[in-house]
């Protein structure tokens, strides 16, 4: 069975986000094992003179390095990916380069009807850059819109038209990390560029 990192894309107490990715755990329980992942107890990203990394986020790229794939929840602020989610995307791109070629499912949740799809598309862009360079899989938005409203009182997502479209595209991720996994013969040379990538050379 595959197992995917989810990653939180929120700090705060309350998420739907959250909530989303429980019930991802939940509802493919016999298809994957979803494992999920917080960054609210990460520190800021700053930059350092001798590339300190911390601890937690060590452990995190560790997580990553080992799944199969991602799932990444992103709330929207501002018509943006959170802070604490870049963030942490810095941490896990700076001198680790955990992503490189991992299969990645963008998804994410927000109280508006657009569902973070501004997020999503941000988050897709940052997850391409040299130092990240996932593998995201393309065409396959998932948008759960007025997200506070979205859940039952078991955490089930109440539209089924949603659940069909969620259920399509874990299947087609399944399918997409399965393909990932033969598509890997550059994967060395990658992980080496984007380990020698920076952007304090001239
Ligand atoms: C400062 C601020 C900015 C927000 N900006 C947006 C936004 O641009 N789009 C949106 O759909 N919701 C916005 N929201 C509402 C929710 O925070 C947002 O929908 C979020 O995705 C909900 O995710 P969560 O339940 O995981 O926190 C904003 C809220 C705050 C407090």
């Amino acid at each position: 069975m595959n197992k995917f990192i989810a990653i939180v894309g929120s700090n705060s107490k309350k998420s739907t986000n959250r909530e989303f990715l429980q019930y991802m755990q939940s509802h493919f329980q016999n298809q994957a094992e979803i494992e999920l992942v917080e960054i609210k107890d990460l520190p800021l990203y700053k930059k350092s003179a001798d590339k300190y990394v911390p601890e937690l986020a060590l452990d995190i790229a560790k997580r990553i390095e080992a799944a199969d794939g991602v799932i990444i929840a992103t709330p929207e602020y501002d018509h943006s990916i959170p802070a604490a989610l870049s963030s942490a995307l810095a941490w896990l791109s700076y001198g680790i380069h955990p992503f490189v070629d991992k299969p990645v499912m963008i998804t994410g949740a927000s109280y508006g009807s657009l569902g973070s799809s501004r997020a999503q598309a941000q988050l897709r862009q940052i997850l391409d850059s040299p130092e990240i360079k996932a593998r995201i899989m393309p065409s396959s938005e998932f948008l759960l819109g007025h997200s506070l409203q979205a859940f039952d009182e078991n955490g089930d997502l109440k539209d089924k038209q949603l659940i069909t479209q969620l259920d399509g595209l874990f299947k087609d991720f399944l399918q997409f990390v399965n393909i990932s996994k033969q598509l890997n013969n550059a994967n060395v040379v990658n992980k080496q560029k984007a380990a020698e990538f920076s952007w304090d050379k001239d």
